[in-house]
């Protein structure tokens, strides 16, 4: 006889339900990564009271706040006053390989930018972006009136840059295309890897101004800078140049539809004859447990920027009623990022082979 425990069932769910509904431990979470906790425990500095001075904190509140991460498992007690992070809590060390202390830290935009989540319920009902509503402005009006902002967002767009975009940069066939162009390609990533894999390639990448001076920067120190320029514009606006091909890398997904095909409609405008547009996103929902990776990505776009992600189907009909075939979709898996990238290519119509 099966042994059915009902009550036993429902309090496993409730427990699940309280994880999943609770404010306070991500918030416990993200004071722990911003104070830098675990750095100053992997340092020695492991007493609360020691860990208030450093932090410059109050004591008691940093100790209640401590506790709190005992009891959820980020930090544990080796004895009296002694901390220690636990395997979860390593995560949060600067240095670990997995770089994630920095997206927590809620001085960096991506952070700062899920605090306008506590508005969700303004942006389900209207479907508008919230971030503006919290901070006064729009999020990339809001970097660029803010420099050090900025500077933390480049900076966790650029994380792993340098094996992100080998694999999409290898995926495509560039042997046709001379000139190719990054648009919103952040600090360079992409069209560096692309240089790389195709040195026939002349690149343009334009960018809001303070990534295309990082941008110029990374192309001289990698002996790029004779085929690689960057150049300050709008993707809104006419495009400064030509180009065979035009990459958008994770670009589209910040916009509502309307916004994505203005600039899809900036893009067809600079290709070439014969030229193409280029898309690295994400384009699945799929059962597997990558899952939460696009809902997470897909409700940040709506929360920060009235965005979203496009399933493929969506994608034919949202790039047709921008004059665009998809001519192709594929998966590429790429080390570091946990989900596989899609690279589709865009035809203008009539243009498809
Ligand atoms: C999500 S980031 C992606 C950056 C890069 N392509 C990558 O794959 O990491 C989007 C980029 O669009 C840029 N951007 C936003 N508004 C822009 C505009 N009006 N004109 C040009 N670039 C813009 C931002 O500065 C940002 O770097």
């Amino acid at each position: 006889m099966v042994n059915v425990d009902p009550a036993g069932q429902e309090m496993r769910e409730l427990d699940v339900l309280l994880r999943l509904g609770s404010l306070h431990t991500p918030m416990a979470v993200r004071v722990a990564a911003t104070l830098r906790l675990v750095d100053h425990i992997n340092a020695g500095t492991t007493s609360p009271a020691e860990l208030a001075k450093v932090t410059g904190t109050n004591q008691n509140a940093l100790l209640r706040l401590i506790r709190h991460l005992v009891a959820v498992g980020v930090l544990a007690e080796t004895g009296p006053g002694r901390l220690t992070p636990t395997k979860t809590g390593m995560l949060l060390a600067n240095d670990h390989p997995a770089q994630q202390r920095a997206w927590f830290d809620l001085n960096n935009a991506v952070s700062r930018a899920d605090l306008a989540f506590f508005q969700l319920l303004a942006a389900v009902q209207t479907g508008n972006p919230t971030y503006e509503s919290v901070y006064g402005r729009t999020f990339y009006e809001d970097l660029t009136a803010n420099p050090r902002l900025a500077e933390s967002f480049d900076v966790l767009m650029a994380c792993d840059e340098d094996v992100v975009y080998d694999a999409p940069a290898a995926a495509y066939d560039w042997s046709h295309a001379r000139h190719v162009m990054d648009v919103g390609g952040g600090i360079g990533g992409f069209l560096t890897a692309i240089a790389r894999a195709a040195p026939h390639v002349r690149g343009t990448l334009l960018e809001l101004a303070l990534p295309t001076e990082r941008a110029r920067a990374q192309f001289k120190a990698a002996g790029l800078d004779d085929r690689l320029d960057a150049v300050a514009g709008d993707f809104f606006q006419p495009l400064p140049v030509k180009a065979d091909v035009i990459t958008l890398s994770f670009v589209l997904l910040n916009w509502s539809d309307d916004n994505a095909r203005r600039i899809l409609r900036r893009c067809t405008d600079a290709l070439t004859p014969g030229g193409r547009i280029v898309v690295l996103e994400r384009d699945d929902l799929v059962e597997d447990a990558s899952n939460e990776q696009f809902t997470l990505l897909d409700l940040r776009m709506l929360v920060f920027l009235g965005g979203r992600l496009r399933t493929r189907d969506e994608w034919s009909t949202f790039a047709s009623s921008a004059g665009l075939t998809v001519e192709s979709a594929r998966k590429v898996a790429s080390p570091s990022v946990p989900f596989d990238l899609s690279l589709l290519v865009l035809a203008p119509n009539g243009a498809t082979t």
